[in-house]
């Protein structure tokens, strides 16, 4: 049979360890797909730096849309990353009847509305695994693997750089800025990395996560989205002598009137297998009314272990490629006239426990005033902790973990200890989730 033909844009990270991998298991792969899978031609800015690594038989470009509009090409790989002109490629791609496989979460989170409705008219497949942790094939585990369940929640370490910088602080007392340059060394981290730190770039996994568990449109615009940045060392080492862990998490629950769609820094007890996930690998719980609680592990970013993704892609594609479009898997698990309206619920609404760390004045009633302040919300105090500040100041930190609290009655209480007169600066909030 004749060889698929790819056009690949993007030879970086991601892009050049697909070109190795695809190279490497050439024989394996046209084993498990049914023939061979070639790239022909690939698109990249810097002609000099992508030489060496395309090597013979491979056509190297500056021109991406002469690759997505030469009708040779059977399936374009989009490795670019970004909107534009990553949007303007994939739709042109789509209009031309060629299949698409990308790793552009930014891309399917903001636009894939539209990228999957194309798709549908014309027939064609855009396959993004490698979106989503990854080399951790999640997103084919929650559309076919789970199919038989209603997925109730799910939450994933899914920042592979976050959770680098977050195992290195704790573990070695590394500082922030450190560690990030690292990151980008080892090409984990976006090309800006405060889409990493600010919790951008997993929110962008969350949307597509969620989208294909409960079968709704993205809604990345209304994800409630904290980052690490401001993450302080001393709430790490809190969290620890109070049995937690911090991770970076994406949380999405399915209510009767809507879903959570959040990501924030989050204390996870110590003894549980997600707290355990370090450095770059990442891990997805799902939880699904039959199958119960199911764990994904695996590498969360990097070169091979995204091309992994990518190259699964392809030989799904490869595989599907002349069957009956309406017998192919839905682009988000649902058939598409089957996705249902549920909104993202406002934050306000959600209830999760909290840690509330404050520097209050070291002297009789202080803490009276709090908790009465706490009590007038109806938020009850589960743990307390207090650590005088540094020496010569007359200051404590205090440390509550709090049961299960509204997130409207927390922010009201927030503002009334922030108030007094005993209590300096602002309230750190760490939200907390039992994963039980
Ligand atoms: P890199 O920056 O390493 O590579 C980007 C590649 O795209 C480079 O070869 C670059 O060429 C090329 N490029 C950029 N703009 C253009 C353009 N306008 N026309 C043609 N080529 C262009 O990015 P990554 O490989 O890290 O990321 C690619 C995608 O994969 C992103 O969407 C990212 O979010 C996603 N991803 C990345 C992961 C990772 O671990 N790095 C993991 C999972 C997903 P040149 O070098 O010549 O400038
Ligand atoms: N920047 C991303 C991360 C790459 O660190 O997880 C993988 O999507």
């Amino acid at each position: 049979m004749k060889a698929i033909q790819v056009g690949l844009l993007g030879l970086g990270t991601v892009g050049g360890g697909t070109l190795t991998v695809l190279r490497r298991n050439a024989e394996e792969i046209a084993r498990r797909a049914g023939r061979e899978i070639c790239v022909t031609h690939a698109a990249v800015r810097n002609l000099d730096k992508a030489q060496a690594l395309a090597g013979q038989g491979l056509v190297l470009t500056t021109d991406s849309f002469a690759v997505v509009n030469n009708p040779s090409i059977d399936i374009v790989v989009e490795l670019i990353g970004g909107i534009n002109p990553a949007r303007e490629l994939v739709m042109q791609a789509i209009a031309n009847g060629k299949h698409v496989v990308t790793a552009n979460k930014a891309l399917i989170a903001k636009h894939g509305n539209e990228i999957f409705a194309a798709a549908q008219a014309m027939g064609v497949m855009v396959a993004f695994e490698a979106a989503v942790a990854g080399g951790i094939p999640v997103i084919k585990a929650i559309r076919e693997g789970l199919a038989g369940n209603r997925i109730e929640w799910l939450c994933g370490i899914i920042n592979g750089t976050c959770n680098f910088i977050l195992s290195e602080m704790r573990d070695k007392g590394a500082a922030f800025a450190d560690v990030l340059r690292e990151a980008q060394a080892k090409g984990y981290a976006e090309a800006d990395p405060t889409f990493d730190i600010e919790g951008i770039d997993a929110a962008h996994k969350l949307t597509i996560l969620s989208a294909i568990a409960f079968g709704v449109p993205m809604q990345f615009d209304a994800a409630h989205i904290e980052g690490i940045s401001k993450l302080a060392a001393e709430d790490i080492a809190f969290a620890e002598q109070l049995g937690y862990r911090i991770k970076l998490l994406g949380i999405s629950k399915r209510h009767a009137n809507g879903i959570e769609l959040r990501v924030h820094p989050t204390l996870i007890p110590a003894k549980r297998l997600i707290a355990n996930v370090e450095g770059v690998m990442n891990a997805v719980l799902v939880k699904g009314d039959a199958v119960g609680p199911t764990l994904y592990y695996g590498a969360g970013a990097g070169s091979e272990p995204t091309a992994s993704a990518v190259v699964a892609d392809l030989v799904d594609v490869t595989r599907l490629i002349t069957a009956d479009p309406h017998h192919r898997v839905p682009h988000l698990a649902f058939q598409p006239d089957q996705l249902s309206p549920l909104p993202v619920l406002p934050m306000v609404e959600t209830e999760t426990a909290c840690y509330l760390r404050m520097r209050a004045m070291d002297r009789p009633g202080v803490l009276a005033e709090v908790t009465r302040i706490l009590s007038e919300q109806g938020i009850s105090i589960d743990a307390m902790i207090q650590k005088p500040c540094a020496e010569g100041e007359n200051l404590a930190n205090v440390v509550l973990l709090t049961h299960l609290a509204r997130e409207g009655a927390v922010d009201v209480a927030i503002a009334n200890i922030e108030a007094l007169e005993a209590i300096s600066g602002k309230v750190t909030r760490l939200r907390m989730e039992s994963l039980a």
